[in-house]
This record gives structure tokens, sequence and C-alpha cells, in this order.
């Protein structure tokens, strides 16, 4: 039984005080959940998000990091670095350091490899762009994105979590719809098979991203392959975003 994680993407957005208040009502309203619940606050504030979520059931993730272990890369953060202000999770390939930073798939297999060295779990982010699904290549461009786990070993597979979010659903209040979204998470379900094999391919949870609102949540995540949301703009407020936590806590239950 694959356990529901709901993550919130921030981007780079809310300053600390915002970012305070708004882990703070996650963290005082969640004490601990039957789902698994995670915030990704831009670098600066992380330490900050830390205290007021620690001993609650929220989970502190980076939104990036870089793969060298330490050293003369300015204005990079390592593994060491996120774990040390307290974080247990990294995104890794979000589409948008993909298109505006030139990140590409050999690049983030190290990111990769370099998380979970650190100790950290590692969502890979994946996803094609509108051209790409108008060109029936959707398919393709998942495969080739999943070179993202070059590095990883069976072993390593209990520490990541994929992540489907179409580029042409982030941000534009167009969703996948959830015949979309189950059929490309299929998809990702059967590369992990190929790669890893029918049990990891079954264990490993797959998020689905772009526009998930409080009002299309609990429709995505009752679908059999879709496991969880990252959540960029309806994470930014504490009541959408419990409207998301509290509909992956519906659809668990339906699913147990
Ligand atoms: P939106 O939810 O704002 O579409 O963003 C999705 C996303 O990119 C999360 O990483």
């Amino acid at each position: 039984m694959r356990r529901i994680l709901v993550a919130g993407n921030w981007k780079m957005n809310l300053l600390q005080n915002q970012g305070a208040a708004l882990s703070q009502a996650l963290a005082g309203k969640y004490a601990s959940c039957a789902v698994e619940i995670l915030v990704c606050p831009a670098s600066p504030y992380l330490s900050s998000v830390a205290t007021t979520t620690r001993g609650s059931a929220v989970q502190l993730g980076a939104q990036n990091l870089y793969f060298a272990p330490q050293g003369a890369f300015t204005g990079e953060v390592c593994g060491d670095m996120l774990k040390d202000v307290g974080c247990t999770w990294v995104l890794v390939g979000h589409s948008e350091r993909r298109q505006f930073f030139g990140e590409h798939d050999e690049l983030l297999a190290k990111k990769v490899a370099a998380g979970l060295q650190h100790g950290l779990k590692v969502v890979l982010c994946v996803g094609e762009l509108l051209a790409e699904r108008q060109a029936g290549q959707t398919e393709a461009v998942l495969e080739k994105q999943m070179a993202g786990l070059a590095q990883v070993s069976a072993e390593q597979m209990a520490n990541i979590v994929i992540a489907y979010e179409p580029v042409w659903a982030i941000g534009t209040g167009v969703t996948a719809s959830t015949e979309q979204a189950q059929q490309a998470h299929a998809f990702l379900r059967g590369q992990l098979k190929s790669r890893y094999g029918e049990a990891i391919a079954s264990a490993t949870r797959i998020l689905y991203g772009g526009s998930v609102k409080a009002d299309n949540a609990l429709e995505l995540l009752s679908q059999p392959d879709v496991d969880g949301a990252l959540v960029g703009g309806a994470s930014l407020k504490a009541d959408p975003f419990i409207a998301i936590i509290e509909a992956g806590i519906q659809a668990q239950t339906q699913k147990s």
C-alpha cells in the first residue's frame, strides 16, 4: 500500500513571515497525519520553516541542490547543507529548472545520486511540453527523463518519489484530465518495472503536479496510479493546501 504524499512547492514565493505563518498553520493542524505532508520553501527560509514544523507531521524539503559535496561553486547549495538545516527531502529536475536553468538529464542523474548519498529522499520531476504532447511524444519524453534514475540502485529506490508534471498544466489552470494523468502514471510505473522489477515499481510513489486545486484533488488522487500531489500555487495559502491534504486523506481511506 503506497502512502499518499501531498507536497507543496513554494517556488520563489513567500517571504520569511509569510512562510512561517503558513508552516505554523500546517504544523498546528497536523501533529500527525494519515498521509505524508511536505513543504519546500525557498532556500533562505529552510531553517525558519524547520523551526516551526519540528515535531509535527510536516516534513521539509529543498527545491534544488548541487551534486558536489562542497567547494568552490558560488551560489550553489549541497546535500549536507540541506540536511544540516533540517531537510529530509529535495526536489530534482523540476521543469522550471530544466526550462530556465538548462538542467539536463545527465546533470539531474548526478543531483539525484548526490541527494540520496546525503541521506535525503528525492522527488524526481518529469513531464512533457505541450508541443511534445501534441506531437505524440509524451511517452518518449518521459522515458528519456527517467534517465535521472541512471545511478540509483534498487535498494535506493525506497527513497525515490517520481513526480509527473506536464509542463502545459503548471501554473496555467489547465489540469491534466484524470485519464491523461492515470495514463502517464501507468506508463511511468511500467518504466519503473522495466528498470527495477514489479515489487519496486508497485512500491514507488508517483505524484501528479500541475494546477492541482482543492476542487480537483480528490478525483486525481483517487486514480489507481496517482499516489500524491506536487502542488504549486495552491500550496501558498493554508486553506487550499489543507483542503488538498484532506482530499489526500480521503483518497487514502478509499484506496485502503
Ligand atoms: P501549480 O500547482 O502552480 O500548477 O504548480 C505545479 C508545480 O510546478 C509544482 O511543482
